[in-house]
């Protein structure tokens, strides 16, 4: 008998800022409408940070309810990933907050930029470590606070963005049929100035100038962004099943990561996914980025659309440019 393990996913929590902005609310301070809005990107409402709210407490809070979940303590982690493109900090990493937060003492603990695949890239990357048996107890968060680098006088980006949070814990089990079965990353670094903030970091620090050009905020070519997911998207539902033999009939749901439910829509249809096996919740959240593809397992799980054994596609696509798969097994 083979002694190969693979990664399960054995805890998932999550957690979203208590305040709701609206598409209503948007309407009171840039020229849009809640027509709109719903019909291009089927965004109704996102939660948003309030004062004393961060990255780091949102992925805390997320964090505490997967450990609980998967009845692991903090001191038994042995790495804390948290995948984040809006950090508390340039420096300090993030993770090294949340290590401290959840008194996970000496537990290694580090970020990863992957912007809206953030979360599948530290899924393949804790995933490895266990196969590996370089470590048992692996917490991966995607984790956002998008509203801080909005520009809230930009109608074409201020509408998107959410703030919330997600995290697996990822723990070795023997039996194959269960836990991440296969993963894919890529990126395309010339496509960089699709999504990007453009000053605060070394190539062009923050000044007055900056902030009064209002270049420390989130800037985005929309439609370019909207072919670019459209086509990864395509191309990562055809290489998970390719890769895992698996027809639209294995599948029990695909996750994407809550881009745009138009994106969303035309890239399933093209392998004939039925929309019940689609999971959509972009309505109560926006894009939270990292956080989006956790937040949507969390609600498929509340609601019954997953539950043990079901087989998830997990698909994201983001700034960078970066995609990634996941194939798992619950
Ligand atoms: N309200 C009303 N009108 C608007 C708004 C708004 N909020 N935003 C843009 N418009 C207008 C534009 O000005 C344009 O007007 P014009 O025709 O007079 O020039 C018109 O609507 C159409 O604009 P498009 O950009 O072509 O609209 P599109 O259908 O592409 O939708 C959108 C725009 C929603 C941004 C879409 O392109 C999209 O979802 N792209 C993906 C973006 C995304 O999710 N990026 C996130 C990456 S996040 C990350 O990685 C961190």
């Amino acid at each position: 008998m083979s002694d190969a393990v693979r990664a399960a996913i054995t805890g998932l929590g999550v957690a979203v800022p208590d305040r709701v902005m609206t598409n209503a609310d948007f309407e009171k301070i840039v020229d849009t409408s809640d027509e709109w809005i719903v019909k291009r990107t089927g965004i109704r409402e996102r939660h948003i940070a309030s004062e004393g709210e961060s990255t780091s407490t949102l992925a805390t809070e997320a964090a505490r309810r997967a450990l609980d979940d998967a009845g692991v303590k903090p001191t038994d982690l042995d790495l804390i990933i948290c995948a984040t493109i809006t950090p508390d900090m340039l420096c300090p990493a993030t993770a090294c907050f949340i290590q401290e937060a959840l008194g996970a003492t000496d537990v290694a603990a580090f970020d990863l930029a992957g912007a809206c695949s953030g979360f599948l890239y530290g899924v393949s990357i804790a995933s490895k470590f266990i196969e590996t048996r370089t470590y048992k107890r692996i917490l991966v968060i995607g984790a956002e606070t998008l509203s801080r680098f909005t520009d809230y006088t930009d109608r074409s980006s201020c509408v998107i963005f959410g703030d919330g949070a997600g995290a697996v814990v990822l723990e070795p089990t023997a039996d194959p049929g269960r836990g991440v079965q296969y993963t894919v990353m890529h990126a395309d670094g010339t496509g960089w100035d699709f999504i990007r903030t453009p000053a605060g970091g070394s190539r062009k620090p923050a000044t007055a100038e900056t902030v009064a050009n209002r270049e420390h905020f989130l800037k985005m070519r929309g439609r370019d962004v909207y072919k670019f997911a459209v086509e990864k998207m395509q191309w990562l539902l055809g290489d998970c099943m390719a890769q895992c033999g698996l027809t639209p009939d294995d599948v029990d749901l695909v996750v994407p990561h809550q881009v745009n439910v138009r994106i969303i829509e035309s890239a399933t249809a093209k392998y004939g996914f039925p929309m019940d096996k689609v999971y959509v919740n972009i309505n109560r959240y926006g894009n939270t980025s990292a956080a989006s593809i956790p937040l949507a397992m969390a609600d498929a799980r509340e609601d019954g659309s997953i539950g043990p054994g079901s087989t998830l596609m997990l698909v994201a696509f983001g700034a960078g440019l970066t995609w990634a798969g996941v194939v798992v097994r619950l």
